[in-house]
């Protein structure tokens, strides 16, 4: 496998930001293979927009390196804008030009030849599924729709690196999954994607993640390897009433934390059967009535908050 993108010790402080203030990027070291679909994921802050944007050279860095295909993003930035399609987060169609009209723009932009335009902008609108609505006004489209056809604007030029900022954040479940769907697509035909992400869940469709926070990477790797490297199990439990659930929850031994999702709550714990038994037992003695108590899969979620609580309170 050969290396795609590479950043050392990428470090980024705006000249607004206060002395206390933590870097928006600190020493960050990213490894991309060619071919990968590499997730960013990271929540509100966490310095995705800042890699990124200093990945497709609209950002200089305070200090470290970054390198796309082994040219560096700030001295050969001309190389690397060749070689990436970036999508902004805050991505700015042109509300009153019709989605081909967007698509034309985006080509004569970045120099795609008018006899090349024709086929490229066909296959795009089918490969985003807005042949149907090419006249539209961009301003017409709907969230997902736009989020497509940014997209395909990123596309136009046929770049071997996708930078994608939160293609996916602000559309509907349904919508979501057609962009991951896109991206699949994309990946098979050997393109490079880096994609940003405030959503856990989306994590586990990339095939390596590097989960950011305050500026740095708390881990990264395989979706996979990382549940399963995990020091901690997760047990699973909904019983009635809540309350007493919780009081349980909050004294028994062995949980090293617990939070609720949706009517049950997920309990970090080392020892899975152990504290399944006495879990049982307690809820019985307090007269509440078990519904679900099984031990269940880790998420990324989970994974995310084990990391940031170890962070936050280191042992
Ligand atoms: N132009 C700027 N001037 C000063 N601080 C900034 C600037 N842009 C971003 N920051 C700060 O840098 C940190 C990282 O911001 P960044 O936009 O990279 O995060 P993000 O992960 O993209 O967040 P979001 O999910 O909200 O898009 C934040 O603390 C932010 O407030
Ligand atoms: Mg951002």
């Amino acid at each position: 496998m050969t290396t795609s993108i590479e950043t050392f010790n990428l470090t980024k402080r705006y000249p607004s930001q206060s002395k206390e203030s933590r870097s928006a990027l600190d020493n960050y070291d990213l490894h991309v293979e060619a071919g990968q679909l590499y997730g960013i994921v990271g929540p509100d802050g966490a310095g995705k927009t800042t890699l990124l944007r200093i990945l497709s050279t609209v950002l200089t860095p305070t200090s470290g390196s970054a390198q796309i295909d082994g040219f560096d993003v700030i001295k050969q930035s001309e190389q690397v804008r060749s070689r990436i399609g970036y999508m902004p987060q805050a991505f700015s169609l042109y509300p009153d030009l019709s989605v081909l009209e967007n698509l034309r723009f985006f080509a004569d932009m970045n120099g795609v030849s008018r006899e090349k335009q024709k086929k490229r902008i066909a296959e795009l609108l089918e490969f985003a599924r807005l042949t149907e609505f090419a006249s539209r006004r961009s301003e017409n489209l709907s969230g997902g729709m736009s989020k497509k056809l940014a997209l395909a604007c990123a596309m136009i030029h046929e770049p071997e690196i996708l930078l994608l900022d939160e293609p996916t954040t602000g559309v509907d479940p349904v919508s979501r999954r057609e962009l991951w769907q896109l991206l699949a697509k994309v990946i098979e035909r050997g393109v490079t994607i880096v994609v940003s992400t405030p959503y856990m869940d989306e994590a586990e469709r990339c095939d390596v993640v590097s989960i950011i926070y305050q500026g740095k990477s708390l881990i990264s790797g395989s979706p996979v390897d990382m549940e399963q490297q995990m020091p901690f199990k997760i047990i699973e439990v909904k019983a009635r009433p809540r309350g007493t659930l919780r009081q349980v929850a909050d004294s028994i031994d062995g949980v090293i934390q617990w939070r609720a999702v949706g009517d049950r709550l997920r309990l970090s714990v080392n020892n899975s059967m152990a504290v399944q038994e006495y879990l049982k037992d307690a809820l019985k003695k307090a007269g509440a009535e078990i519904t679900i108590l099984r031990e269940a899969r880790i998420t990324m979620e989970d994974v995310f908050i084990y990391l940031v609580e170890s962070q936050e309170h280191p042992v």
